[in-house]
């Protein structure tokens, strides 16, 4: 008997805008703006609990998962298994792209999208930041991840100013969006550990 579905997998890069709910307050959808237009995506059941700690609006994301298509009424759906934080909206915020949509999401899908980095850490470069340290606060990020052996799960990213520069070097972590002012480098395993001691050094195949 011939089948009547197709399964095929799928990644969509795009700006989160929204869930939709059931009535029971749980997440049924994941709204996405492409380049393409607006997607809405079932998460499957597993991602479903972790999603609202994760991803907040604005961010840029991908999306993964599997397309069902219906042969017999054409329909299609898809069932995401994966979200990956791709840059968060504050960062998007403080860089003022005037599309960040347009400029990221080709580079986003050009990315591997194996590695699997839901956290990130936002460091402002710009000359106020940078005049109080942000470069030694950086290197010293970069260090502090390399020890722990998580440079593939946290990601860095050097920001655009953020309208704080009297009270810099400013680091944003994420996804908890937790601010530091004034950071010195001297801080930074403290504060690695206080906020990402759950994530794993990845175990070698
Ligand atoms: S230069 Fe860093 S907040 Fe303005």
């Amino acid at each position: 008997m011939p089948k009547s579905k197709q399964i095929t997998k799928f990644a969509i890069a795009g700006k989160f805008i929204g869930f939709t709910l059931k009535d029971d307050n749980q997440i049924k959808e994941i709204q996405l703006q492409t380049y393409k237009g607006e997607v809405w995506i079932k998460p499957n059941k597993e991602l479903r609990p972790t999603l609202k700690n994760v991803i907040s609006v604005g961010d840029l994301v991908i999306v993964e998962g599997e397309k069902h298509l219906n042969d017999k009424n054409g329909q299609t759906k898809l069932k995401a298994h994966l979200v990956t934080l791709k840059q968060p909206a504050i960062a998007v915020e403080a860089t003022k792209h005037p599309d960040p949509l347009l400029s990221c999401t080709n580079n986003l899908l050009a990315k591997s999208i194996n590695q699997q980095p839901i956290a990130s850490i936002l460091i402002c470069q710009k000359s106020d930041c940078q005049k109080r340290g942000s470069q030694n606060v950086c290197r010293q990020i970069e260090e502090a991840l390399r020890d722990r052996g998580l440079e593939s799960q946290i990601i860095i990213k050097k920001v655009g100013c953020i309208k704080q520069c009297k009270s810099g070097p400013h680091m944003v972590l994420m996804p908890d969006k937790t601010r530091y002012s004034e950071v010195k480098p001297s801080r930074i395993p403290e504060l690695i550990e206080r906020h990402f001691s759950g994530y794993k050094q990845p175990q070698s195949a």
